[in-house]
């Protein structure tokens, strides 16, 4: 009944999601990827389909399983990932670029299982696309939709880091993590963020569920996009 009777604010919104680390193949049966497990960006789908949102949920390698009422679109690279985001840009009203995309990929792809021959070996990788980059430069040409929310996965200096990314990338909000800290980042059940914007810190949203901190993100950005979306 509570389901049934929720307010849908969300409703007639088209919200994309990027979750999940990309796979970057070297030969057949190897790769290179992330920890990066899906959860926050698949908390995020399913808390803006409970919101009435239209969900897209664009998935590289995920420990979760879809869920339902989402329209899943699989991408396993970074290459294949930027090609499913840029197609769908003009009918989003709004992007969570959650994904933990590879920075690099290796030049070279075997089309065979790679034999062991020398002693040492080198791989040579070459740059990948930057999704959320090409994003907030598409944005700019096209009446400034959808509304942006890029994240940021660090280690050091998170808000120094973090700030650079939302300007370098022309973001509306960036999600800044610390994936070092317990309690937050890859594959844990819950997260610690801090999301900035063009103003500075927004909010600092301290240890909860994923699920609880994809809520408090829709409320930062629904409280945003009034009056800018549709
Ligand atoms: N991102 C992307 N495409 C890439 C790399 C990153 O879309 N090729 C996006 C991520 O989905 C995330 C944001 O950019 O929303 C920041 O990712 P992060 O790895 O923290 O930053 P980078 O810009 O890749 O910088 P670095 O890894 O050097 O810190
Ligand atoms: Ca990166």
């Amino acid at each position: 009944v509570a389901m049934l009777t929720a307010p849908k604010p969300l409703a007639g919104q088209r919200v994309l999601v990027t979750a999940g680390g990309t796979v970057e193949r070297i030969d057949p049966v190897r790769y290179i990827t992330n920890d990066s497990s899906g959860k926050m960006g698949f908390a995020i789908a399913e808390a803006a389909r409970d919101r009435g949102a239209e969900v897209t949920l664009v998935c590289g390698r995920t420990e979760t399983t879809a869920p339902n009422g989402i329209r899943v679109v699989k991408a396993e690279s970074a290459a294949e990932m930027h090609e499913a985001v840029m197609e769908r840009l003009a009918a989003t009203d709004i992007v969570f670029k959650a994904a933990a995309v590879a920075d690099y990929r290796p030049l070279h792809r075997a089309t065979q299982k790679m034999k062991k021959t020398t002693d040492q070996l080198s791989l040579e990788l070459v740059r990948n696309p930057d999704i959320l980059q090409a994003i907030g430069e598409w944005k700019e040409t096209n009446g400034g939709k959808p509304f942006v929310v890029g994240f940021a996965a660090e280690t050091t200096d998170v808000e120094k880091h973090a700030l650079d990314k939302l300007n370098r990338k022309k973001c509306d909000l960036i999600v800044a993590n610390n994936v070092a800290e317990a309690g937050a980042g890859f594959g844990s059940e819950t997260n610690i963020v801090s999301v900035y914007g063009q103003g500075g810190l927004v909010e600092h949203v301290p240890q909860m569920t994923k699920r609880a901190v994809a809520e408090r993100l829709l409320d930062i950005v629904q409280a945003d996009v009034k009056g800018t979306v549709k």
